[in-house]
């Protein structure tokens, strides 16, 4: 079996809970403040090995005193560690505003993520041509992914892009090269200028971008669980399952993660998003990004009590 490879970003999460965000020029108190590992790629990587998919990461930490335990978190998750590496500096951090209800806002400082003194390397090179599929984000600079995608593509890798981490435009040649890309409602906005507010208006954006080259958009819709635009025009449609929420940071990354081990499995496309639907919904019942990624059984016990 083919590894899936992650190529992406790692942070540290640096937590605060608080009641209401504050207005400017205003101090709120807080509570619960607590450093988690992080990063929409590490995130990723985490889900798809706790699901029992084999699974490489590559990117960077920092020198910093967050970065042993970063790379300890996600090396526990199951992940294949050996391309990540240190360069000097500080290692990603996320500063993440948790409000009661689980909704989160986040404020990313790029650190070690943005630095890629070699570009791609031989190493990470090699993995792209020997992997059952490459995962991405945008957490590193767009050209180390545009590197990538080329690289996928020459070696037919499939390539899913999770559109979550900057907020520019993404190039056609970049959309062209991906066979599944997922944003969420917010970022299919961005991504064509198009509202998103409604079922036909996602419908309707997600289509503006197959009409660019991508092969499938897998819209991630929040409570309002998730739809696939499948590469024949064909539309399928989940909700979410019903539980209680904690905490939503991480759950559009498991989400993509599991949908991806799903699809590596050969799963059909109905049962890939019920399958991601149900990882994502254990994942929002417990505190932290990486740390509520599920293991596959709890997914089967999940999806079993949802017949
Ligand atoms: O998607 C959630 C992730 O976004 C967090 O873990 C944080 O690190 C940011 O990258």
């Amino acid at each position: 079996m083919k590894p899936l490879l992650v190529l992406g970003s790692l942070n540290a999460d640096l937590y605060v809970e608080i009641d209401r965000l504050p207005m400017p020029g205003e101090t709120l108190a807080g509570s619960g403040a607590a450093v988690r590992p992080g990063g929409k790629g590490a995130n990723q990587a985490a889900a798809a090995a706790r699901l029992g998919y084999p699974t490489r990461f590559a990117g960077h930490v920092g020198s910093d005193p967050f970065a042993p335990a970063l790379r300890q978190a996600l090396h526990a998750s199951g992940a294949d560690t050996a391309l990540l590496t240190t360069e000097p500096g500080p290692t990603g951090q996320a500063f993440i505003l948790l409000q009661r209800g689980g909704e989160n806002s986040i404020i990313l400082v790029g650190g070690a993520n943005h630095s890629w003194p070699i570009g791609v390397s031989p190493e990470i090179i090699e993995a792209i041509r020997g992997a059952g599929a490459l995962l991405l984000q945008r957490e590193i600079p767009e050209a180390i992914n545009l590197e990538a995608i080329r690289l996928a593509a020459a070696a037919r890798v499939p390539v899913v892009l999770d559109a979550g981490g900057a907020e520019g435009p993404l190039p056609p040649t970049l959309l062209a090269g991906i066979t599944v890309l997922s944003p969420n409602e917010t970022e299919l906005a961005r991504l064509t200028d198009l509202p998103t507010a409604t079922d036909t208006e996602v419908l309707i954006a997600a289509r503006h971008l197959q009409a660019q080259g991508v092969g499938s958009v897998l819209v991630k819709l929040g409570a309002r669980g998730c739809l696939l635009l499948q590469p024949d025009g064909s539309v399928l449609r989940h909700g979410v399952f019903a539980v209680p929420v904690v905490d939503t940071t991480g759950a559009g990354d498991c989400f993509t993660g599991a949908y991806t081990v799903a699809m590596l499995e050969a799963q059909t496309p109905a049962e890939r998003l019920r399958f991601a639907c149900a990882a994502a919904g254990i994942c929002v019942q417990a505190l932290g990004a990486m740390p509520s990624m599920p293991h596959r059984q709890a997914v089967v016990e999940l999806l079993a009590t949802h017949v």
